[in-house]
């Protein structure tokens, strides 16, 4: 597998848009996917650029992260969205995209990663768990609500 990492860019937001209507079926609906996709605004590539990171391979996106720093919480970094084209999963990306991000993150003297998904979605979760992350709360179960997560850097 032969990729390409860089940070991400306004210009890959219909690309990411795109990818999440499809490459999140197996936890969401069409309908339930296309709303997920609002949940990054394009904005977010132009002022969280420096901590997002898109994978191309020569079929096109291969993965992206969209995280940043919280401008709350000055101990902490937030992972926002991840994703892995479904034919590229259990290689390693995801990890490598994790990595990159909490060494981005070290740099900043944050010491907190926090990270949101679906309650309904049992592979994030599972995953999460497997990369360190703790639930701090499991949500209740709906597809609107979060289940938070979060893991400390050593
Ligand atoms: C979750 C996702 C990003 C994982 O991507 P991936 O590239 O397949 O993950 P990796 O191959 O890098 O796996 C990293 C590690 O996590 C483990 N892992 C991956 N999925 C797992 C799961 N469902 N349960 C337990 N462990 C899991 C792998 O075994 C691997 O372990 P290792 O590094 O110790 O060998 C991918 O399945 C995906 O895009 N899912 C749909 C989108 C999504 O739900 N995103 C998260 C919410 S925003």
């Amino acid at each position: 597998m032969s990729t390409e990492f860089r940070r991400a860019s306004p210009a890959d937001h219909p690309k990411i848009s795109e990818a999440i209507q499809t490459w999140w079926r197996d936890s969401r609906t069409p309908e339930q996917a296309r709303e997920l996709s609002l949940m990054i605004p394009r904005v977010f590539l132009e002022h969280f650029s420096g901590t997002s990171t898109i994978v191309t391979d020569s079929d096109g996106l291969a993965g992206f992260l969209v995280g940043f720093l919280s401008q709350d919480h000055t101990d902490a970094a937030y992972i926002h969205f991840v994703g892995v084209r479904p034919d590229l999963r259990g290689h390693g990306l995801a990890r490598k995209l994790y990595e990159d991000f909490f060494a981005t993150v070290r740099a900043a003297d944050r010491t907190v990663v926090r990270a949101v998904t679906s309650p309904r979605n049992t592979n994030s979760i599972a995953f999460h768990r497997h990369l360190g992350f703790a639930v701090l709360d499991p949500g209740e179960g709906d597809i609107e609500q979060l289940a938070r997560m979060a893991r400390t850097l050593g």
